[in-house]
């Protein structure tokens, strides 16, 4: 959510503060900005409504700006609607400082209005105008930079990543974060900001994490951090391995595309470093290996589609355990006073690693006296350097807003800890333990036979993508995945969508079915395959159209009924949902294509949400 870039060297700073922007735009893509400071302390700004492309134009049409500091953003509008005024870069009321930022500041109208009683005038409607002009405040008052920084930080509220220029110290950035990510890369006579490493893999791989409440000064030939008592902090380097051709679309016209195809490769690089002799090993949980006979609850909290995992998760822990498992919604954990201690377990589950809410909630989980297993993609990332345990889901960078390896390869670790834990609880017997391992090392090469016969799944796309409604159901781990193949559907093609546990629909619901309503029932567990047949029947009975995704050993049942059968090939019970939920990603992804969206980028929405 918002993404931001900086970059102090020897080159011109426009090109690669646009490059970082362009890597960066799934964050927010609404409106964009840069600033450039030149060694005479001239800074300069040019920003404006739109993605990256329209600043690209923009600048190219003005005149030129120079220099070789500058920091840059792309925005996910909160406070105020996008357009060129409330884009940042924002800048003080002299110009002197400027700012770009990523969060929320919650105390921003007292500040504002603080600041008017004092003569200064405000151009937007911004949070983050507040911050620059309230640096500015303290900087105009004493002269000291870093004491108007920290004294600027003492005052503000709320969530913050924080590029800022001073045109006093040409040469330089100031950055700082607090519960929002931002990263330090260390090039050769260079050095950067990014809100993740995506912006820099082209530059450099070395990077340090910043915590909350430091504050960093770069300059071309170094970093300098301190904490929140301005002492000097070391920071450990990491070496970032992601190839950058993973963040490239490497010929496929949109990144989901590109990365639903590469979910076998993803779900092998996640499961293969895990198996030895037949068992699965989570070196992670190597120091806590009592970590599952000590708990007695089990949670599991994300948002979004992390949290349709653990709705999956929900069901194959609760039989393979018998222990108890909630799965919360990340957003609603920590304000519900939930009942947690220290015999439960928090698995928390985040592609970015930095969405608020699943952060906030394990904190919460923490300090209520919780173990907590962060299932995390972006190494480095706030979720996984918080957690008490990390386990990685190794899909490699996700660019495409709407996810889909991530959420693959989070359901296979799941899997495979279900199996983990129920081993450790004396709870599986060796066949089936031996059954289960087959059955995964076969699993990228099952995902490979569905993507490599997709023509099916797009004529049943072009059938049914001028719809405006859709219910996606089922039952057990089916209704589980119908969750996510309604929220994939909706948030890339606008069609209006629902997911319903089959059973529910009469319950209400059924009132909507009627002619020009498409029913998605999805019907791959076995013991409840039958009820859910009668409920979809209850829906065409009543004039709605419907798909059936089942397996291909069950397709026949359906035949006679329906107009389109998605059939998968069938496969464990744990790990059927990693099959199925294929068709329905590249469903939604060719309704999507049918009716133009823009698949990526779809409105409204940003990769990795760090407001509350
Ligand atoms: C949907 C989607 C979102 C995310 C949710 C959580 O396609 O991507 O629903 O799953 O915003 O994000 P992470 O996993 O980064 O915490």
């Amino acid at each position: 959510m918002c993404g931001i870039i900086g970059f102090c060297g020897n080159e011109e700073a426009v090109p690669i503060l646009l490059e970082g922007l362009e890597k960066l735009e799934y964050r927010g893509y609404d409106s964009a900005g840069v600033a450039v400071l030149s060694d005479e302390g001239t800074l300069k700004i040019r920003k404006c409504k739109g993605r990256i492309a329209s600043l690209r134009e923009k600048i190219g049409s003005e005149s030129p700006i120079t220099g070789t500091v500058g920091i840059g953003h792309t925005r996910w509008a909160t406070h105020g609607e996008p357009n060129d005024v409330n884009a940042h870069p924002q800048a003080g009321m002299s110009g002197r400082i400027v700012v770009v930022h990523n969060g929320i500041i919650e105390n921003y109208r007292e500040l504002r209005e603080f600041l008017e009683r004092r003569g200064y005038k405000f151009q937007s409607e911004t949070d983050t105008e507040v911050v620059a002009q309230l640096m500015e405040y303290y900087y105009m008052g004493r002269g000291e930079l870093m004491d108007a920084v920290y004294s600027m930080l003492d005052r503000i509220k709320g969530s913050y990543a924080l590029g800022i220029l001073c045109s006093d110290f040409p040469g330089q950035i100031i950055a700082a974060r607090k519960d929002a990510p931002l990263l330090i890369g260390y090039g050769e006579g260079s050095n950067y900001i990014a809100s993740d490493v995506t912006a820099l893999l082209s530059h450099t791989r070395t990077v340090s994490y910043l915590e909350d409440e430091e504050v960093a000064v770069l300059s071309k030939d170094s970093v300098t951090v301190y904490d929140s008592g301005r002492l000097q902090v070391e920071k450990e380097l990491h070496t970032v391995e992601w190839d950058v051709s993973a963040a490239e679309k490497g010929g496929y016209s949109h990144f989901m595309i590109k990365e639903i195809m590469e979910q076998p490769e993803a779900i092998r690089k996640t499961v293969s470093p895990r198996l030895r002799d037949g068992r699965i090993y989570f070196e992670e949980l190597a120091e806590d290996a009592d970590l599952i006979k000590n708990c007695s609850s089990i949670y599991i909290v994300g948002c979004g589609s992390a949290y349709h995992v653990g709705v999956v998760g929900k069901y194959m822990l609760e039989k393979a355990l018998r222990i108890p498992v909630e799965v919360c919604l990340a957003s609603e954990f920590r304000y519900s006073d939930p009942i947690v201690g220290p015999d439960s377990l928090v698995i928390v589950i985040s592609q970015s690693g930095e969405t608020l809410d699943t952060m906030a909630a394990m904190r919460e989980a923490k300090k209520l006296g919780a173990k907590t297993l962060a299932i995390v993609n972006v190494i480095g990332s706030s979720i996984a350097r918080e957690a008490d345990h990390v386990i990685y889901t190794w899909a490699g960078p996700e660019i495409a807003v709407a996810t889909t390896k991530a959420y693959s390869t989070q359901l296979v670790l799941l899997s495979m800890l279900t199996v983990y834990f129920q081993h450790q609880l004396g709870k599986i017997s060796e066949d089936d333990y031996g059954a289960y391992i087959a059955a995964l090392t076969d699993l990228p090469d099952k995902m490979n036979e569905i993507l490599d016969n997709i023509g099916n799944i797009q004529k049943t796309a072009s059938k049914y993508f001028n719809l405006d409604s859709m219910f996606f159901i089922g039952r057990n781990i089916d209704y589980a995945l119908g969750l996510e193949g309604s929220l994939k559907l909706k948030e890339i093609s606008y069609i209006h969508s629902e997911s319903y546990a089959a059973g529910e629909l009469k319950h209400g619901t059924i009132s909507l079915m009627e002619p020009g309503v498409l029913v998605v029932a999805i019907a791959t567990c076995k013991s409840v395959m039958d009820k859910t047949f009668s409920n979809m029947v209850e829906a065409t009975s009543r004039g709605a159209d419907a798909v059936v995704l089942t397996t291909e050993e069950s397709a026949k049942t359906f035949e006679d009924s329906v107009r389109a059968i998605l059939a998968v090939p069938e496969t464990h019970d744990l790990l059927q949902a990693n099959l199925n939920i294929v068709p329905l990603q590249l469903f939604a992804y060719y309704v999507a294509l049918n009716r133009g969206c823009d698949i990526d980028k779809p409105r409204n929405l940003a990769k990795s949400v760090t407001v509350e």
